[in-house]
């Protein structure tokens, strides 16, 4: 247990300052990411991956994870300072996802940024890593204020969001089975193309055309819920068949049908809740939004209903640090710090608020 005289940095750090430098540090999956940021502008922006040794294995092996993180985390994080060209006093928090993704490669980012702060005596800032997908838009777009409609589509998250504050969303509907992205990684699976799926799907789409018949993906129907169990099967039952009666297939051809019905939905329903809502802004996050097919069909449909798109750059729809230090400015501006017994979680809810990390902050200002 850290003695508060020697690690006490909230007491005098002021949430009010009007372009904090936060330092953001990712490691819930194959990526480890550091990133600074003043205010919502980028000053650097790191990233280390270990996709290429996971493409061998065909998804993220865990533990090959934790290794990789270890190796790259403090070259990354000085990285980031100093091509942030500023030293290290000048780092007003650190925020750090402390879930929800794989554990032992958590551990590795919130240990690091724990140790950071504490030699540093720098407040600690734990983040939600959807949250942080959540927070990408506003760094392309500095002067965006909610309320708007948000499309969350990442490897383990779909939903659609109507975000009604930085810090509050409403779920207007979610993926009753299957991510978005998750099915993009099944179905390159069936298809034999590597990890990560959803970026050789497309590239693999671009050469074919959505001639075969997919399934109507709650269409129009189940409200603003997804199912992208159905879908996938539709996939795999198609090309199995075709291989038990020896015939081919074109694999293109399956992929455009795939991304085409997969995408889709996800325009069809983003603007329609925004209509409903009556907000006139959408933004999206999360790795599938690095789609460029459902960048330009959103953008199309949000033209046609005059609504106002932000969307991330593709380099922060998927796994960044500066996602993370957008969230965390966030929550330096509501006070929001976590003590140093922060550690990592596997899985958070979508809607969770930080639940232990504010009430330890309560306890310690009442002296516990
Ligand atoms: O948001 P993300 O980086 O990680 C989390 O799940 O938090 O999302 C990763 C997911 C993977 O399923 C990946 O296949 C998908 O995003 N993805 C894409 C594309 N790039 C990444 N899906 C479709 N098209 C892409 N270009
Ligand atoms: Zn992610």
């Amino acid at each position: 247990m850290v003695e508060k005289s020697m690690y006490d940095p909230i007491k005098n750090v002021n949430i009010h300052k009007e372009e904090p430098i936060i330092l953001g540090i990712e490691t819930s999956c194959d990526e480890t990411a550091a990133a600074v940021i003043q205010g919502r502008k980028i000053l650097s922006d790191e990233i280390a991956s270990s996709a290429s040794i996971q493409a061998k294995f065909g998804g993220v092996v865990p533990e090959i994870a934790s290794r990789a993180h270890t190796d790259a985390v403090a070259a990354v994080v000085e990285a980031a300072v100093k091509n942030a060209g500023i030293t290290y006093a000048e780092i007003d928090a650190v925020a750090v996802t402390y879930g929800a993704g794989l554990l032992g490669a958590l551990l590795v980012g919130v240990s690091f940024a724990k140790a950071f702060a504490y030699a540093l005596n720098k407040p600690l800032i734990a983040v939600n890593h959807i949250r942080g997908h959540l927070a990408a838009a506003y760094l392309d777009e500095p002067t965006l204020k909610p309320p708007f409609v948000t499309l969350l589509a990442s490897g383990g998250h779909t939903a659609i969001l109507h975000t009604k504050t930085f810090s509050e969303f409403e779920i207007l509907g979610a993926t009753m089975d299957d991510a978005a992205g998750e099915a993009f990684d099944k179905v390159a699976r069936v298809l034999a193309l590597q990890y990560p799926g959803g970026p050789n799907i497309e590239r693999c789409a671009k050469e074919g055309t959505p001639n075969i018949p997919m399934p109507k993906m709650l269409k129009g129907g189940g409200g603003y819920n997804f199912s992208y169990s159905g879908l996938k099967t539709a996939v795999i039952n198609y090309c199995h068949t075709k291989e038990q009666k020896g015939e081919t297939y074109s694999r293109a051809d399956v992929a455009a049908s795939f991304q085409c019905a997969a995408v889709d939905v996800l325009v069809e329903k983003t603007v329609a809740a925004a209509k409903e809502t009556g907000v006139d802004t959408v933004t999206v996050g999360g790795g599938v939004a690095a789609n460029t097919y459902l960048r330009e069909s959103l953008s199309k449909a949000c033209k046609r209903s005059g609504l106002r798109l932000v969307m991330p750059q593709k380099r922060y729809c998927t796994d960044n640090a500066a996602m993370i230090a957008s969230e965390g400015l966030t929550q330096f501006k509501l006070g929001n710090f976590a003590m140093m017994d922060l550690t990592a979680k596997a899985s958070i809810p979508l809607h969770s608020t930080l639940e232990t990390v504010q009430s330890k902050r309560a306890n310690k200002s009442e002296g516990v």
